[in-house]
């Protein structure tokens, strides 16, 4: 078949049967390998979406499609009636970075996040002495992202997530984002806990300071809350360190990740320390799918991956170059890059005006990278990305800027 026959025809299946739900670009990907991908039309690009922080080894890493291959020649799915090696093994090893506690298996960033809301919602009944709807307040940030179930929308104070989907699950006050003050402000009895992205990634890459994380521990430890970190986009090595709040020296309680875990295949985590982990019990929460032996396999083959090729000792060395030439351009091009923030692997250019012209401009350069709220790009290389890869990057964004300079 021609490369065109095929664009038009995919093209035309989208358009009579594909839910308009995204906004997507009109390009139809059909192979990738490391960090790039190639379209139908046989064109190339540098992939710094890496499906939206998900492909941690990049597109195809032959380890981790070996134990994909393998696992489903084993064992797909027996649901969670049974025990299996793989589920097993992987919260060993989640533990193993998280710290003493328990880990529950899922399949999404939301759903990871939905068991967190649902863990707060406990601890608060346990607060209360057994009773049910007197203590079940989470406090978030505004500006968050935690999903698009009912419970991560009614942990996202945005307008375009929210808009025509209300009335949202009640229990949710919002405050700003490293402002301590505002949180405490919001602090009552019926407060269970706090919940925050440690690096906001769709907002448009606003890290929590490390003073704020400290801080937001000690109100937890003073007033009896969960504090629960979303390291579903910053977390599993994208920073240069397992769990992006490592940077900060805190321990949460609770922490929900997804994306990265499984380089690609579908599967999200909620780790529970051990003050909360015994409040779920037989019967209160579950997913069929939640935790296979062929998401564990490929969650297991990326965390083999990051360990053996030591990828966050990489991002974290790789990343201070690449992070001082993209300074370079904000320093260079003042009129259209305003700044750059981030940490590793998970940068955000903010830009004076909307990203989206710069998205398609950037495309067209052989650059794929997402645009974030509050007129920013993010860049999101694979964990595996290479110093050159990275200088690529950085020469692309140039072009671009300099032609609209
Ligand atoms: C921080 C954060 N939390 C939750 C989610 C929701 O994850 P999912 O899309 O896998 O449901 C996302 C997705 O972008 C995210 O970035």
């Amino acid at each position: 078949m021609q490369p065109s026959i095929v664009r038009t025809h995919t093209a035309d299946l989208y358009d009579a049967h594909v839910l308009k739900n995204y906004a997507r670009a009109a390009l139809t990907l059909v192979r990738g390998r490391g960090s790039l991908v190639w379209d139908d039309q046989g064109r190339q690009f540098l992939d710094f979406t890496s499906g939206i922080a998900v492909n941690a080894l990049g597109h195809c890493h032959p380890h981790w499609v070996a134990a994909i291959q393998r696992q489903a020649g084993e064992l797909i799915h027996t649901s969670n009636l049974f025990r299996t090696n793989n589920q097993g093994e992987l919260a060993r090893r989640l533990v193993g970075y998280a710290g003493p506690g328990r880990v529950f298996f899922c399949n999404s960033g939301a759903e990871a996040n939905e068991a967190l809301l649902k863990l707060a919602r406990l601890h608060g009944m346990r607060k209360s002495g057994g009773e049910e709807g007197k203590c079940y307040q989470v406090i978030c940030a505004k500006n968050a992202f935690h999903g698009r179930t009912f419970g991560g929308m009614s942990a996202t104070p945005q307008e375009k997530i929210q808009k025509g989907f209300r009335p949202m699950t009640p229990g949710f006050a919002f405050a700003e984002l490293n402002n301590l003050a505002s949180f405490e402000a919001l602090i009552d009895a019926g407060t269970a806990a706090i919940f925050v992205e440690t690096i906001q990634g769709e907002g448009g890459v606003n890290p929590c300071s490390t003073e704020f994380l400290l801080g937001l521990r000690r109100l937890c430890d003073q007033h009896d809350l969960l504090l629960m970190l979303d390291e579903v986009q910053c977390g599993i090595g994208r920073t240069g360190s397992f769990y992006a709040f490592e940077h900060a020296g805190v321990r949460p309680d609770a922490i929900g990740m997804a994306k990265g875990l499984g380089g690609g295949f579908p599967i999200g985590a909620m780790w529970v320390g051990e003050r909360a982990a015994d409040l779920f019990h037989p019967g209160s929460h579950g997913t069929t799918f939640g935790g296979t032996p062929l998401a564990c396999a490929a969650a297991l083959a990326v965390l083999d991956v990051i360990e053996r090729e030591r990828l966050m000792e990489k991002v974290r060395f790789n990343s201070a170059r690449w992070h001082a030439d993209l300074k370079q351009l904000v320093a260079d091009f003042p009129a259209q890059v305003l700044g750059m923030r981030g940490q590793g692997y998970l940068v955000g250019l903010q830009l004076a005006a909307d990203p989206l012209p710069y998205v398609v401009a950037l495309r067209e350069a052989g650059l794929l990278a997402p645009p974030a709220g509050g007129n920013v790009i993010r860049l999101l290389p694979p964990l595996t990305a290479t110093v050159a890869e990275l200088d690529q990057c950085v020469e692309i964004v140039r072009g671009v800027l300099s032609a609209r300079a």
